[in-house]
């Protein structure tokens, strides 16, 4: 990678995968040998900081137990259609930060249309990504928005600050018909796994 060291490390998905294989839940290497060796690479300092990704309340409480370290984030899909509220409470309670990856629904069809969100971002002079963003910040979430576009990456790191009324009438988006959305659900529905586990395997109710 041609650094000194890393800032943050993260497992990406809890299941191990060996060539195309991946690993049940208790064949090893398992996260939780996973997280040991993590660990260890703190020790060298090329490693600041280590965290999870994909990790649901199931598998944390697995994992845990057996932490040294607690992992510093947690990045999960998150967005106004899955505002993970549960997970959320959660990880606070563990002293783990919460990361909002797809913050936008990558492709921008999941809320970008949802009139609530646009009546907000007009009020605001603001688009609807700006919305999303700082509702994320507001809310206490670390989010890591992509773009490959100079004016939209300037736009999106521009706050705003939303009412209290606002952040409820975003948290409530994913209550309305049809409105409660993962953008995994295109893999789950291909073999009923995502990555080769189950929703139950991964611990995630959709
Ligand atoms: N840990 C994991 O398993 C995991 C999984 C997925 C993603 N991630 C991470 O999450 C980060 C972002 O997620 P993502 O790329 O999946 O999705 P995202 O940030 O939700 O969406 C990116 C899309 O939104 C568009 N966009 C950006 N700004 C916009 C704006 N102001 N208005 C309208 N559209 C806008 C981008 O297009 P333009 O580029 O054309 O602006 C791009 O198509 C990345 O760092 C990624 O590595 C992590």
């Amino acid at each position: 990678m041609d650094c000194e060291y890393i800032d943050l490390y993260l497992m990406h998905w809890p299941q191990a995968q060996i060539g195309d294989r991946v690993l049940k839940e208790d064949e090893h290497p398992t996260f939780v040998d996973t997280w040991k060796d993590m660990e260890k690479l703190l020790e060298t300092g090329k490693v600041k900081s280590i965290g999870v990704s994909n990790f649901s309340i199931k598998t944390l409480e697995i994992l845990l137990p057996h932490c040294s370290v607690i992992p510093a984030t947690n990045q999960v899909q998150l967005h106004p259609c899955l505002p993970q509220f549960e997970l959320k409470e959660y990880c606070e309670s563990k002293g783990i930060l919460l990361t909002a990856y797809s913050p936008f629904g990558q492709n921008n069809q999941l809320f970008f249309k949802d009139a609530d969100i646009i009546r907000i971002a007009e009020s605001h002079n603001a688009s609807v990504a700006q919305v999303a963003v700082a509702w994320a910040v507001q809310r206490g979430t670390i989010v890591i928005p992509k773009s490959a576009n100079v004016d939209r990456m300037k736009a999106n790191i521009t706050l705003i600050q939303l009412t209290s009324e606002e952040m409820d009438a975003i948290n409530n988006i994913h209550k309305k018909p049809g409105m409660h959305r993962s953008l995994l659900t295109e893999y789950f529905a291909a073999d009923h796994t995502i990555f080769g586990w189950s929703l139950e395997q991964l611990g995630w109710s959709m």
